[in-house]
Parts: structure tokens; C-alpha cells; sequence
């Protein structure tokens, strides 16, 4: 199988470099590929001719999609059109990895792959526009992630939650998280496990939840960091209201997967958290 995996560099990108490593892997930078310049996106997706892309792109700081929406659509909608229409030409498999953002947060359980989504934030809304668009290519999957922990640590994000944490942790500075919002905390190791076991096991097209299992919010994820790292600090809960952020965030984004019910084995985000600080050398 030859695969092209674009955002090669950022934090999901390295981990599937790896993960198809006995494959016919073809790492693609941003240096190597601009999705939102068509031209290129073709040309160089022509040219390499891979049975899969996975289009792991995305301009995903959230709060500053809402100032920039033009940059939010131009590489989170209009690149995933590009990549998606550059696949359907070459007949290559398209994967677009997008988020539990796409949901407004109001279900109070975890979404499944048949809840209507309905972002709430620029950043959803142009990433379900670059899912719809992924979606019109004949072989694709919409492979939806959420609250990313990985070794290479998010490029455009300037490193992962766990990272921060540790930091601080280390640092036994005050630490207020928030405690009202809920997510499904995920390792990129295991998410792109999953991902290669769905495109390995040439799975039906369509849209796919891809996390580590369970959900907490982002309090008791950060106290579960620091009871594994045996740190103390002064931890405290605060109310997202109080970050004053410009984007909405859902409430409760927490994901599972009715399609995969299972079928592949997905570890709990605690054990990926272990699996994580022993990555890092940290445990
Ligand atoms: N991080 C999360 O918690 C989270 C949660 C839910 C969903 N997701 C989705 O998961 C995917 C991967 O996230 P991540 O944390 O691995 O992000 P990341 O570390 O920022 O990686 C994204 C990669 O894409 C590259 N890139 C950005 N804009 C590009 C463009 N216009 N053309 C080509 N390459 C471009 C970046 O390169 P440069 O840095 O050099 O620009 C970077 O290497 C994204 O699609 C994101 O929407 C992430």
C-alpha cells in the first residue's frame, strides 16, 4: 500500500509516519504540500500517485478561527476540497481526519457517528465543511479525533495539554482548569493505530470515531496526570465562562464508536496516559 499522510510533521502526522512505517509511507510536510493552493495539492498528490492520502491539515487554534475564518475555511474546508478532488482524479483512498467539534455539545452523552453534528465555533463549522466536501470522493473516510495528546505535541498549538501540565506541575505553580467541559482525551499513537486497522481492514467509506474509550473533563484529566506523575500541586476548578475565550466550545464532546463497536480493541484514555508519560520518559 503506498499512503501519503499530509501534516507529516504535526503532532497525529508523526505517529502515522510511523504506524504505516511497513508500508510505502510518503511523509508530506507543509513545506512539501499547501492544501489550500490546488494547483500544488494536485501536482504533487498526481505525481507521488498513493492508494491513500490522510489529510491531517487543519488550521485548529480555535479562538483564532474566529478571527481569521478565511484562513479557517481556506485550509480546514477549501484545502480538504482540494486533497479530496486531487484523490477522486488519481482514484486514491481519502482519509480527513476532523473532530468532535462538529457537535454542539448539548446531547450530555458521547456523540456516535449517527448524531447530527452542529458546530457551534468557526473552526467546526469549516471543518464539517471540509468533511462534507471529503465525503463527495467516492473512497473516503472522515476520521473524527478529539483533545490530541502525542509525542511530537501539536504543531499549531505549541505542544498538548499533558505537556502544560507537566510543566506547570513540575514548576508548583497555581493551576485552575476548567471542569465543565467533557471530551474523550486521546493518544495519537492509538488513534493512528486505529486509523491504519480501519484503512487495512478497507472498511466501508464513510465517517469513523477514532478515540481512546471513556471521557472525563479537563480537571480530572489534568488531576489524573498528576496522580501518575505522583506531583502535588495546587490544583483548582474554574468555569470556561471565566477564560473569556472567543470561540464556544461544546460542553460535552465526548465521542464513541457505534461503527467499530469494539472491533479493534481501543484502550481507556487512562491507559493511553500511562502509555504517553512512558513515551515521554516521564514513568
Ligand atoms: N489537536 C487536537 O486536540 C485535535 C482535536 C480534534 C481534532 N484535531 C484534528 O486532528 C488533525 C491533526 O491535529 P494535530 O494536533 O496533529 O495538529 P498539528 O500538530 O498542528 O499538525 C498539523 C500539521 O499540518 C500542517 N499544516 C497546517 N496547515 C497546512 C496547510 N495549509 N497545508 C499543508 N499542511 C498544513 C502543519 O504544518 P506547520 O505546523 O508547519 O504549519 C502540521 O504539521 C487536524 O486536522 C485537527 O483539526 C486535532
Amino acid at each position: 500500500m503506498r499512503i501519503a499522510v499530509i501534516g507529516a510533521g504535526g503532532q497525529l502526522g508523526t505517529d502515522l509516519v510511523k504506524v504505516f512505517g511497513e508500508y510505502d509511507c510518503l511523509p508530506l510536510t507543509h513545506q512539501d504540500i499547501e492544501v489550500a493552493d490546488r494547483e500544488r495539492c494536485y501536482e504533487v498528490l498526481k505525481k507521488l500517485a498513493p492508494e491513500v492520502v490522510i489529510n491531517t491539515a487543519a488550521f485548529h487554534q480555535v479562538d483564532a478561527c474566529e478571527d481569521d475564518p478565511g484562513r479557517a475555511f481556506m485550509v480546514n474546508a477549501v484545502g480538504a476540497k482540494n486533497v479530496a478532488e486531487a484523490c477522486l482524479e488519481i482514484n486514491a483512498t481519502c482519509v480527513f481526519i476532523s473532530t468532535d467539534f462538529v457537535f454542539d455539545g448539548r446531547k450530555g452523552a458521547p456523540y456516535t457517528e449517527s448524531d447530527a453534528p452542529s458546530p457551534v465555533s468557526t473552526y467546526g463549522i469549516s471543518k464539517l465543511a471540509g468533511e462534507f466536501y471529503t465525503r463527495r470522493a467516492p473512497k473516503h473516510y472522515v476520521m473524527r479525533v478529539a483533545s490530541l495528546f502525542g509525542a511530537a505535541g501539536a504543531s499549531g498549538k505549541g505542544g498538548n495539554f499533558v505537556e502544560a501540565m507537566v510543566k506547570k506541575g513540575r514548576a508548583g505553580e497555581k493551576i485552575s482548569v476548567v471542569d465543565d467541559l467533557w471530551m474523550s482525551p486521546t493518544y495519537t499513537g492509538d488513534a493512528a493505530g486505529l486509523i491504519k486497522k480501519i484503512t487495512e481492514a478497507k472498511m466501508p467509506s464513510g465517517i469513523y470515531h477514532v478515540t481512546n474509550s471513556g471521557q472525563c473533563c479537563w480537571l480530572d484529566f489534568a488531576g489524573e496526570i498528576f496522580n501518575q506523575l505522583n506531583l502535588k500541586p495546587d490544583l483548582s476548578p474554574i468555569k470556561s465562562v471565566q477564560l473569556k475565550q472567543k470561540a464556544l466550545r461544546p460542553a460535552f464532546s465526548a465521542l464513541q464508536s457505534e461503527k467499530l463497536n469494539g472491533l479493534f480493541g481501543v484502550r481507556h484514555w487512562k491507559d493511553a496516559l500511562t502509555g504517553y508519560l512512558v513515551e515521554k520518559g516521564y514513568l
